[in-house]
């Protein structure tokens, strides 16, 4: 059945306010859509005290994000895999009067971490300013109807509050994402925000206050630094969580395994068995790629420009599942990842293709149990 924009628009509206064509799935359900279930097993169980507005202790908060049994058996399935110190120290950090700062190379969970944080604690992960070079001040604090300005003049109707100010009024978790790409002078914008907990409406002399339970979080990337560096004063109003890569292969398979295990489902791809050796196989490549050494510390390799992260290999594992259970046999094979790996190894077409021939011809191919990954990967390589 087609859609038309019409039914769409006229469609279910969710208590969200997302609109959605009537009996149609949402692509990638908001975190506390996805995972209902659990957070209810959760708040039901969770008998510790809650900070004012959270929807749960945070312990329970640290439970949904890492995992764990409750005494009734449900099962809570882990969200972030790395340091439970990491994450026990993030959602102490909500608790307080600091804001939350998730820095890390890419795709380590930055923003996953943030949704789930956010979802957890507030009941919703939407409100949400995505920070691009383009970030007006006004995505961060509020702006303005103007049929209702122009008709009426300003006026608390006429006001288009920004997701920080909704956050602010009702006690929730703010989110900003990418927040060193927004340009310095809007991003100072949060500064009266978090240490006065006000935002002014100077055009109506009012303000909206910060009540209890308001909280943000910001995520920004190591590689960004620079683009716009964060002043020292917005700095000291958060506190900094650094979020690693997997400290090791075991661990970085089993996040892998996970979150193709997610998607797949989400996307309706059939089960496909003992597909781990070949997650293996990519994690094995994309962190020796990373680390510029083999994983018995012998031979030294180069790195390509890309970065090979955790989500790369998420991305390059989900589509040779989609290519194994479309076009293959139904087994996730050589044949089927080593188009992904390439595609992430060489971003720029000489120098990266040289780095990848050096690492197949000197690593690949000598490597017992590898011969026909070495076959694949030369094949596509051609
Ligand atoms: N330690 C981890 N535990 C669980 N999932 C992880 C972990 N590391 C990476 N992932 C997965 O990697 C994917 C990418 O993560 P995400 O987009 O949050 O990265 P990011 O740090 O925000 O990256 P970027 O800097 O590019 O925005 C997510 O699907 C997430 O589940
Ligand atoms: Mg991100």
């Amino acid at each position: 059945m087609t859609v038309s924009v019409n039914t769409a628009v006229n469609g279910t509206k969710d208590d969200a306010g997302a609109l959605r064509a009537d009996g149609a799935e949402a692509l990638r359900p908001h975190a506390e859509d996805a995972f209902a279930d659990e957070l209810k097993a959760l708040a039901a169980a969770d008998d510790r005290p809650r900070p004012a507005r959270w929807r749960l202790s945070p312990w329970a908060v640290a439970t949904y994000l890492l995992g764990g049994t409750l005494p009734d058996g449900t099962v809570i399935t882990p969200k972030y895999v790395g340091p439970r110190r990491i994450v026990e120290v993030a959602v102490t950090t909500l608790a307080t009067d600091r804001a939350l700062l998730l820095l890390g190379v890419p795709g380590t969970a930055k923003t996953w971490v943030s949704e789930h944080l956010a979802a957890a604690v507030s009941g919703d992960s939407t409100l949400l300013v995505q920070g691009t070079a383009g970030t007006p001040e006004e995505a961060i604090r509020y702006g303005w109807n103007y049929a209702q300005l122009l008709a009426h003049g300003p006026s608390r109707d006429a006001l288009v509050p920004s997701p920080v100010m909704r956050a602010m009024a009702e006690g929730m978790t703010a989110r900003v994402e990418e927040l060193t790409r927004i340009p310095a002078d809007v991003q100072d914008t949060l500064i009266t925000i978090l240490s006065e907990k006000t935002l002014p409406i100077a055009e109506l002399g009012q303000e909206v206050q910060g009540v209890r339970g308001f909280n943000l979080i910001a995520t920004a990337n190591d590689r960004d630094r620079g683009v716009n560096e964060l002043s020292s004063a917005l700095r000291r109003r958060f506190n900094t969580v650094v979020l690693p890569l997997p400290e090791s292969v075991e661990a970085e398979v089993d996040i892998v395994s996970r979150r193709v295990d997610q998607l797949g489902r989400s996307l309706d791809l059939p089960a496909v068995p003992d597909g781990v050796d070949e997650i293996r196989r990519v994690v094995t490549v994309f962190r020796e790629l990373r680390d510029g050494v083999t994983a018995d510390g012998r031979t030294k390799v180069k790195s390509p420009s890309g970065t090979l992260s955790t989500a790369e290999a998420i991305s390059v594992v989900t589509n040779g599942l989609a290519l194994s259970a479309h076009f293959g046999d139904g087994i996730l094979r050589p044949a089927d990842v080593a188009a992904g790996i390439l595609g992430a190894v060489v971003r720029d077409p000489a120098a990266d293709r040289v780095v990848w021939q050096e690492y197949l011809e000197a690593v690949v191919r000598e490597r017992e149990g590898w011969k026909d990954f070495y076959r694949a990967c030369r094949e596509v390589s051609a």
